[in-house]
């Protein structure tokens, strides 16, 4: 865990024992070589040229102690795109905190070279680092016997006393804020024996009890049946856990606001279902509930920054298994608005289950706005690899606010089409729609979004398919190896600055 202080001062204090800079190819260290009398050899000597991913440690003895330098290449900041510059810095960030781990550091400061970015927003840029050195803070080491101790450390950031910013906002926000991703992270890492439905509703509980601006209503199959949510009480049959469905109620305190629903895919664990995965490709699909603990993470975050309005979140949990009782190839669901979808692959379970939960938003809750959070299809991870989520829509201008404010955050979506067309891949010939898309259309991710926005009738509404962001990316070593807890700093900055 790591935890965030500002020290308003221009360089490192002379006590302090470890002290961390980031350095880019450039290199000026000019203002550095009073603190370390030769830094430029002995950089040189250790062959640091700045370059990303580059980290060394030099040793400086002083009369009472000995004190640690240590210095994190950053790469070149000068790229085409601004992205490509704050994702090489969070990196940067990133590797700080892996060499407090590595070290076992409880304190250090790290001057945080703000004149990279002379034309950003201080309290954008520093909120930022914040959110960004706690998420690196992130472990998940709840099943290892000899685990360490967790690991706790204090990072004291220094900031000019000429930077204006707001203090006490940037550090309650970002702590909220990756707080809410690192809780998110910590339940979606539960494995599937032990997360099942009733868990992650536990869980939904707690934070009802923990915030309460929040109401949490859940039910399971008897009021499913009542509510002819077939698709989601099918996917959940072939399981020996019953089906959850969790509602979240955040009202602002202006009672005209509008309403924003979050929808989120919570599969505990995908076997495929009767249409039973390869073992290969079913490794990992304890992390097909992420968007469910999203929407968890981002109402448990926007109630802490009272947002101005009204949000309601909703999570159908299932576990998808193949068993005497699972649903099966063939069969025809009728969903709760009375479409019929004919099942012609039960791995296509997701949008099943989040077709009736989108239209349970639309029935209780007429939202403006929807948006579902969901690990869709492995063709959006072919399409879009790990690092951009993606995006499909009804409603251009949402579309357009949301990805202004993924690139700002580093929560990256990437806009895939949504057009009409698309549907001609997913009709059947017994049913409203198909719950597969035609192999000869190609582009699953899209028409599995097609599905979805047949369920959507008012909404402005957007789809994330977060198969490839959601866990184990394969860089970017502020996110670690686990799961990311992707979405949680687009939507809540989303929420906070729409309304
Ligand atoms: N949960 C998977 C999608 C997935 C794949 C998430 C890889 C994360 C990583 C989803 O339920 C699924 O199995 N989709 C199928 C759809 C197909 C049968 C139409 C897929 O993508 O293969
Ligand atoms: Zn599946
Ligand atoms: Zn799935």
């Amino acid at each position: 865990m790591i935890k965030i202080n500002f020290k308003r001062a221009n360089s490192f204090s002379a006590n302090s024992e470890n002290k961390f800079y980031l350095l880019d190819k450039k290199m000026n260290l000019a203002e550095l070589e009073n603190l370390y009398d030769g830094l430029a050899e002995c950089l040189q000597a250790h062959k640091f040229s700045g370059e990303a991913g580059q980290a060394c440690l030099l040793l400086k003895k002083t009369a009472d102690k000995i004190q640690k330098f240590f210095f994190v290449g950053i790469g070149s900041l000068e790229k085409d795109s601004s992205l490509d510059a704050m994702d090489a810095y969070r990196n940067g960030l990133g590797e700080v905190v892996s060499l407090a781990k590595k070290h076992a550091l409880s304190q250090l400061e790290l001057d945080p070279c703000l004149n990279f970015f002379a034309e950003k927003n201080a309290d954008e840029l520093l909120q930022d680092i914040c959110t960004t050195l706690q998420l690196a803070g992130y472990e998940f080491n709840t099943f290892k016997k000899d685990a360490k101790k967790d690991f706790s450390c204090t990072v004291s950031l220094l900031v000019s006393e000429k930077v204006n910013f707001d203090e006490s906002k940037v550090l309650f926000e970002a702590k909220i804020i990756a707080d809410a991703a690192n809780f998110v992270r910590s339940i979606a890492d539960m494995p599937p024996n032990v997360a099942h439905p009733e868990y992650v509703a536990q869980k939904a509980r707690e934070v009802g009890n923990e915030c309460p601006d929040l109401q949490i209503n859940i039910f399971g199959q008897a009021k499913a049946e009542e509510l002819g949510m077939e698709g989601f009480l099918a996917v959940g049959s072939g399981s020996k856990h019953e089906v959850k469905f969790v509602e979240i109620k955040y009202q602002a305190k202006n009672p005209t606001t509008r309403t924003i629903a979050l929808v989120g895919k919570g599969v505990t664990f995908d076997s495929g279902g009767i249409s039973l995965k390869p073992s290969h490709a079913m490794s990992g699909m304890k992390y097909d509930m992420c968007g469910a603990i999203s929407v968890l993470g981002i109402m448990k975050a926007i109630s802490q920054l009272k947002a101005n309005v009204n949000v309601v979140g909703l999570m159908p949990l299932v576990e998808n298994m193949p068993g005497g009782d699972c649903y099966r190839q063939d069969d025809i669901i009728t969903h709760m608005n009375g479409l019929t979808s004919e099942v012609q692959n039960t791995d296509a379970e997701g949008r099943l289950i989040l077709a009736d939960a989108i239209c349970y938003a639309e029935k209780f809750h007429s939202p403006e706005i929807i948006i579902d959070i969901a690990t869709l299809t492995g063709a959006c991870v072919v399409a879009l690899g790990h690092f951009f989520t993606g995006m499909f829509t009804n409603h251009q201008p949402l579309a357009d606010s949301l990805k202004k404010i993924g690139d700002k955050v580093g929560d990256y979506v990437w806009q895939l089409p949504c057009t009409e067309i698309y549907a001609q891949g997913i009709t059947s010939n017994v049913a409203d729609v198909a719950n597969c898309g035609k192999s000869n259309f190609g582009g699953g991710a899209i028409t599995a979004a097609m599905f979805l926005k047949k369920f959507v009738s008012k909404a402005k509404w957007v789809h994330l398919d977060i198969a490839g962001t959601e866990a184990e990316l394969p860089v970017k070593s502020y996110l670690g190896k686990t799961a990311t807890g992707v979405t949680v700093r687009l939507l809540t900055k989303f929420i906070q600055e729409s309304f």
